[in-house]
């Protein structure tokens, strides 16, 4: 029989393209999402690439009955994977406490949901923010937690220490803390990819929809930073590549038979481009002259981080494998498929 991993926030981005890797590895998928942040259309195309339709249940994780009874009506759940949260750092500045309610609340009802119901692992979707910007580059998971810029990043490093405390009161579970640096790109059938509401904040979805059109320009936010471009520096991860450490992951809960262990892996390239070199990257491998002006420096912004991820290399056996060529040109594909279908 095959082992069932609760996924929630599995028709988001990374989500969905971890669920793809999760079916494809062999495990029976149960999503949960509220829809807040992705369309239920993903469903189709994560079983158009797959062959399997994933089961999913509409529900918010802030409903502690509904998480209840979803444990109930789907028995046996090994693991989860909790993605579901809100993500966008500017509006947790003018959001705060939707921003701590839900991404913590939602972390605290499953938590207390895993041992009533046996599940024994989660894998938690954390992030480079709780390093701020480090001191040492690259940076290691020793590398101090600096105080959060923003409440959406105050949230990924409360929601690390709530973790971290539930293991250390012997609740019965084990965890394993995933700090993402930059994920972009998109899967390589291009029948998944980020799909943001309203105008991008990121990086690669604002530059794809302007090549498209759909942008007039590209701000390039500052290029008097302390780089040798002078533009910020960031560790660009290929989603699929990120995808695929979550069901090492899971591998990793499933056989560990030692219990309150928790363990933080950051998942990065290893390297570090700037944001002008992306934009020449994406101009290279796409053979479009995309419209970017340099703007001023956008607040809050970290001038420069990179993972070291040899923990995770070594630790994991996990490794990013894919181009920056190929995943910039799997984000245009992604860009040209919402056009073909009318959805941006
Ligand atoms: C931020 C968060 C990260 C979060 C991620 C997802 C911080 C420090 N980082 O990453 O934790 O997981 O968002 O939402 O809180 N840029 C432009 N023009 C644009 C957009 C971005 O020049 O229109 C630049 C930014 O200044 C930055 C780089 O591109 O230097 C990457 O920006 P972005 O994609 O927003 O990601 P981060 O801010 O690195």
């Amino acid at each position: 029989m095959k082992e069932r991993i609760l996924v929630t926030g599995g028709t988001g981005y990374i989500g969905s393209h971890t669920v793809v890797e999760l079916q494809e590895a062999g495990y029976e998928v149960i999503i949960v999402d509220n829809l807040a942040n992705s369309s239920v259309d993903v469903i189709d195309n994560i079983e158009k690439i797959t062959n399997v339709r994933p089961i999913f249940v509409e529900l918010d994780c802030l409903d502690y009955n509904g998480l209840n009874n979803l444990f109930i009506d789907y028995p046996r759940i090994k693991a989860i994977i909790h993605f579901a949260a809100s993500k966008a750092v500017g509006e947790s500045v003018q959001k705060p406490l939707h921003y701590y309610r839900n991404n913590l609340v939602s972390l605290i009802n499953i938590l207390e949901l895993m041992p009533k119901h046996g599940v024994g692992g989660i894998v938690f979707s954390s992030s480079c923010t709780v390093y701020g910007q480090p001191d040492k580059l690259p940076v290691t998971e020793k590398a101090p937690i600096k105080t959060a810029e923003s409440p959406y990043g105050n949230t990924k490093q409360i929601s690390e220490e709530i973790i971290r405390d539930a293991i250390i009161s012997e609740m019965p579970i084990n965890a394993i803390l995933l700090r993402y640096f930059n994920p972009i790109g998109a899967h390589p059938s291009a029948l998944l990819g980020e799909l943001p509401n309203g105008v991008p904040q990121n990086l690669v979805p604002y530059l794809t929809q302007t090549a498209i059109g759909i942008r007039e320009v590209l701000n390039v936010f500052g290029d008097d930073y302390h780089t040798p471009d002078g533009s910020c520096i960031r560790d660009f991860i290929n989603v699929v590549d990120l995808a695929k450490a979550h069901v090492i992951a899971i591998q990793r809960l499933l056989e560990k038979q030692q219990k309150q262990k928790i363990e933080a892996f950051n998942i990065g390239t290893g390297h570090g481009l700037s944001v002008l070199e992306l934009i020449n990257v994406f101009e290279r491998v796409t053979g479009i002259k995309l419209n970017y002006k340099i703007v001023g420096r956008r607040a809050g912004d970290i001038e420069q981080v990179w993972a070291d991820p040899t923990f995770a290399n070594e630790e994991l056996g996990w490794k990013a494998v894919e181009t920056i060529e190929d995943t910039l040109r799997s984000a245009w594909n992604w860009q040209l498929f919402l056009k073909e279908k009318g959805l941006q």
